[in-house]
């Protein structure tokens, strides 16, 4: 066989391929945290981006996918209807395990603390893909709250190659775990990004599922609960207290709670608040919908991880149905406070918030500790510096 030549470089050609860059998405928080990425990755003609679903939600995925206009390259379509930790964690880590083989990824993206995301990673890890963890670096330094996400995204720190923390406080966080200073990069939180995006978008009240709220008669307190350790006697807790201030308030305040596809929320919640006159029970929100509700929202009342996130910017005050959480930073800025779950506790803050017009207005000024709206920017940029 004749010996080639070796090739000529042309000057301002790259000769490498491009980067094979993955993102692992499974739940609703994933897809709106990850899109403003996902955008980011497609525009580079540097990275070939590929989708992968593990669907460990269904519609409440579908939903946000939707309205980001963005689709999937690979749906391993998981979800099963009230699913055990164990079984949607062994089915994803079979099954990613099996996608890396199939499509080799240089690097795989993971958003946050779900099983999505701890199994993915660890997927990756056994398959030699290297691993970007998005919003790095929380922590409540309580193993079961919230359960099992503290776990989660400690497990994701030590599998992950490159560590994109929302904030300083983040990156200390991982530095006091060990994690080498040049693998972290402070981005700010990409629901920055996502939200500023959506909230430009044109939108009408009139046949949407917000027709019905009467938001120039009432006040607004809307609610989300949905976690864990939250299931059972501290869900009940919750129902308890928005029907005890549904009556304290029934001249003044209406209650707005979409409710998570959950089995086990769903049932409790519609058995506890079904006939009250001035509650709306309704479904998952489409994320557009959503935002217009929170702009429109007196008090939100929630023991969401993403809307500790978004609602500080919108100048929405939050109580926050936990005991502690990994996101300090609303708390410090004034918009957060902790109220935990118990029945007349709730009361309390709420009727507090609902008389007190100097209270409610310092928790009501906007701030935006999590992000300018340019994380994904600097997520993708870090991505291709670390790659170099
Ligand atoms: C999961 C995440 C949690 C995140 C939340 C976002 C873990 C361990 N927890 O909650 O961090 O805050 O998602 O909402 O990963 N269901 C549907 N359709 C859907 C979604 C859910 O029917 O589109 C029902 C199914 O019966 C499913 C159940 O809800 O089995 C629970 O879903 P799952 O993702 O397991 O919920 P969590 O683990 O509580
Ligand atoms: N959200 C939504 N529709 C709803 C309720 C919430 O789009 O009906 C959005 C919300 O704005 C936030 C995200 O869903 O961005 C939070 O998801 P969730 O509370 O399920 O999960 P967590 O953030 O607690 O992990």
């Amino acid at each position: 066989m004749p010996i080639q030549g070796c090739r000529k470089m042309q000057p301002g050609i790259r000769m490498s391929k491009k980067l094979i860059v993955m993102l692992a998405i499974g739940t609703r928080p994933e897809a709106i945290k990850m899109a403003p990425i996902y955008q980011k990755l497609i525009e580079n003609p540097m990275i070939e981006t590929r989708l992968c679903l593990t669907a460990q939600h269904r519609e409440m995925l579908d939903q946000v996918l939707s309205i980001f206009n963005i689709k999937a390259d690979i749906d391993l379509n998981l979800m099963t209807e009230n699913q055990s930790l164990v079984q949607i964690s062994s089915a994803i880590l079979t099954q990613m395990s099996q996608v890396f083989r199939d499509t080799k990824p240089d690097w795989v993206l993971v958003q946050g603390d779900t099983t999505t995301v701890m199994t993915s990673a660890l997927a990756a890890f056994y398959n030699n893909v290297r691993i970007g963890h998005v919003e790095a670096g929380l922590r409540s330094n309580r193993k079961n709250e919230p359960f099992p996400e503290e776990i989660n995204r400690r497990i994701a720190s030590v599998l992950a190659d490159l560590h994109f923390a929302p904030t300083e406080l983040a990156r200390q966080n991982l530095l006091r775990e060990g994690i080498p200073a040049k693998q972290i990069v402070v981005t700010g939180n990409p629901v920055i990004d996502a939200l500023q995006q959506i909230s430009a978008m044109p939108f009408s009240i009139k046949g949407s599922m917000l027709e019905n709220i009467p938001f120039e008669e009432k006040r607004i307190l809307t609610v989300t609960a949905h976690r864990r350790e939250n299931h059972g006697e501290p869900l009940e807790q919750i129902c308890q207290a928005l029907s005890d201030l549904s009556e304290k308030y029934s001249d003044c305040l209406h209650i707005v709670f979409p409710v998570h596809l959950n089995p086990i929320v769903r049932n409790t919640v519609t058995a506890a608040l079904s006939n009250l006159p001035n509650v709306s029970l309704l479904p998952p929100l489409e994320y557009r919908t959503f935002i217009h509700l929170l702009k429109r929202t007196r008090i939100l009342l929630t023991d969401s991880g993403g809307l500790q996130e978004e609602a500080p910017g919108l100048g929405v005050p939050v109580l926050v149905l936990r005991e502690v959480t990994e996101r300090p930073e609303g708390v410090d800025s004034g918009n957060l406070r902790l109220i935990g779950t118990e029945r007349n506790d709730i009361v309390c803050h709420v009727s507090e918030l609902m008389d007190n017009q100097q209270m409610w207005q310092k928790m009501s000024e906007a701030k935006n500790p999590y992000g300018d709206g340019k994380a994904a920017e600097r997520i993708v940029a870090a991505l291709l510096h670390a790659a170099r």
